[in-house]
């Protein structure tokens, strides 16, 4: 089971100068709760981006172009199917992005677990628009606008139909 997991704007931004658009900080702690205990593939600049690293009690597999580099505190991978073969078998698998990794693993993943923030804001990098010819919605959840939750947000998780 490949998932991929990712905040997104109304107009599909995830970041800027290698960071993230917001930190939603209930948004950050369902992502350390969905991901605990499983393994987590990322390309290098997010990796980078990350405030501690490793991420802690995951697998984290970064992925380089670079060959023979070996990226200290992870699993290197050399590209997506050795970051798969170096995965457990049999057990869901987290893509934390970022937007190259995103558009690369949207072919072949089979659950999009995003938390679309209702706001627009300046980004570089993009996570592609969810086809609905392909994707159909399994859960939806709303958090509106409010005095302790200053930015609206939806979580919605797709399944590949
Ligand atoms: N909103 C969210 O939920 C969210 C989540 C994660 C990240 N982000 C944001 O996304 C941005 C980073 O995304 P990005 O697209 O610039 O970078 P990225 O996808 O994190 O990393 C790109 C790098 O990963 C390596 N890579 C990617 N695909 C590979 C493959 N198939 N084989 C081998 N190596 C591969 C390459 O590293 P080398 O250069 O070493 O070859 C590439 O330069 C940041 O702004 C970050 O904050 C947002």
């Amino acid at each position: 089971m490949i998932s991929i997991i990712v905040a997104v704007s109304d107009d599909w931004g995830i970041g800027k100068d290698n960071e993230l658009l917001w930190r939603i900080s209930e948004d950050l702690k369902r992502f350390r709760r969905l991901t605990t205990g499983k393994t987590v593939i990322m390309g290098k600049k997010t990796w980078e981006s990350l405030p501690k690293r490793p991420l802690p009690n995951r697998r984290n597999i970064v992925l380089t172009d670079i060959p023979q580099e070996c990226i200290d505190c992870s699993i290197t991978a050399y590209s997506i199917e050795d970051a798969l073969a170096k995965c457990p078998e049999g057990e869901e698998v987290f893509i934390i992005g970022g937007g190259s990794v995103y558009r690369q693993f949207m072919a072949i993943a089979d659950r999009l677990y995003i938390t679309h923030v209702h706001r627009k804001a300046p980004a570089d990098i993009y996570f592609p628009v969810i086809d609905s010819g392909i994707w159909k919605i399994r859960e939806q959840e709303e958090f509106p606008e409010s005095e302790t939750n200053p930015l609206p947000y939806t979580y919605i998780i797709y399944e590949r139909k």
